[in-house]
């Protein structure tokens, strides 16, 4: 953390298909997002159903530098101003997380400028901070992204334990793999959640495993396999599924009681590990902290139990690099010759 009462960090992303660059001022303990550029490969990836690594990397390459010009033109600020580097060094695709840590190297080296390297689930959850928001200690925070489904024990600013996480599936992997199952597209979290709005969350009676555990684990390959026999099931059933809007109703379903199935098992154990570790906060994050039924559920049940309850704004729960910024704010500089990235990194 700087003494100075008001910095300037850039933040850079490119752990996996966004490629990102953020300014974010901190003045007096707060937040203030100055400009915050997103460069998404969605497209790319979508014909392949998944992100292509070396297609990643090399569109990186192209994309890195204009799209950390926009974000000092749009901040209106000049590399002077900037006092602190922060640039994702893992856990992420190899090749990714190189191109935006070698760029940010080059930028501290060219602008003799201190650098930070920043953990990419930390920094998801450091997104939090963002909001500006009263955060009372001991705090509790359900990270759930792509690569990763947590829980975190946060006893101060910059003391963070894992206290779980899945022992197969990952939250939003779960949903992505789900989609591609009921052949509506990529990435799957957004595609299911605007499908299941038409859909019955009950339609089908669909596991929560690992709900009861006395741990605070989850799992979501269970559920995955669930939602596959629920659907030949009923496909086998349907006599006239040949009729589109037959099976448009069953993928709507399909995809409402498998959201709820998944927002049913996040909230209970982020209550439960709220419950057990005393947290008087509680947070969400990583990019499934999108979803509008994870974010009213949650919000509703912390409120049922008087705790104070804080989430990024949505644009801010996908990969993007304020969140860097954020965490590069609690992260000491580092000499830039030492920082390797590191794709299997955990908190
Ligand atoms: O945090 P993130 O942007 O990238 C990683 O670090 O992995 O998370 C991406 C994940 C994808 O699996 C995507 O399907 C999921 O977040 N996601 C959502 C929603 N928006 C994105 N999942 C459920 N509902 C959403 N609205
Ligand atoms: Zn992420």
């Amino acid at each position: 953390m700087s003494k100075k009462s008001k910095i300037i960090i850039i933040g850079i992303e490119s752990s996996c298909d966004e490629t990102a660059a953020a300014l974010v001022e901190i003045k007096a303990g707060k937040f203030k997002i100055l400009s915050n550029i997103v460069s998404s490969q969605i497209k790319i990836h979508k014909k392949y159903g998944g992100v292509v690594p070396e297609v990643a990397a090399r569109n990186h390459i192209v994309n890195i530098l204009p799209v950390i010009d926009r974000a000092l033109t749009e901040a209106k600020i000049k590399p002077a101003r900037i006092d602190k580097i922060a640039v994702t060094f893992g856990p992420g695709l190899i090749t990714s997380l190189m191109v935006g840590l070698e760029t940010a190297k080059t930028l501290a080296f060219v602008w003799k400028k201190p650098i930070a390297a920043v953990n990419h689930m930390k920094a998801h959850l450091y997104a939090n901070w963002l909001a500006n928001q009263a955060i009372k200690y001991p705090a509790i925070c359900l990270t759930v992204s792509g690569g990763h489904t947590e829980l975190i024990l946060i006893k101060n600013q910059t003391n963070l334990k894992k206290v779980g996480q899945t022992v197969d599936d990952a939250a939003g992997e779960a949903f992505d793999k789900v989609a591609k199952l009921l052949e509506i597209g990529y990435p799957g979290g957004p595609m299911i959640s605007r499908l299941a709005q038409t859909g019955n969350p009950k339609a089908f009676k669909l596991a929560r495993p690992m709900i009861n555990s006395k741990d605070f684990n989850f799992s979501f390959s269970g559920l995955k396999t669930s939602v596959l026999y629920a659907y030949e099931n009923s496909k086998l059933k349907t006599k006239n599924l040949k009729l589109k809007a037959n099976s448009c109703k069953l993928t709507a379903d399909m995809c409402a009681s498998f959201q709820q199935a998944a927002v049913d098992v996040l909230a209970a154990k982020t209550i439960k590990a709220a419950l057990h570790f005393g947290a008087k906060t509680v947070m969400l994050s990583g990019g499934v902290a999108a979803n509008q039924l994870l974010r009213e559920t949650l919000q509703a049940e912390i409120k049922k139990l008087k705790l104070n309850f804080v989430m990024p704004d949505k644009s801010l729960c996908t990969d993007n690099a304020a969140m860097i910024a954020a965490a590069g704010y609690f992260e000491k500089p580092i000499d830039w010759k030492k920082i390797r990235v590191n794709p299997n990194l955990s908190i």
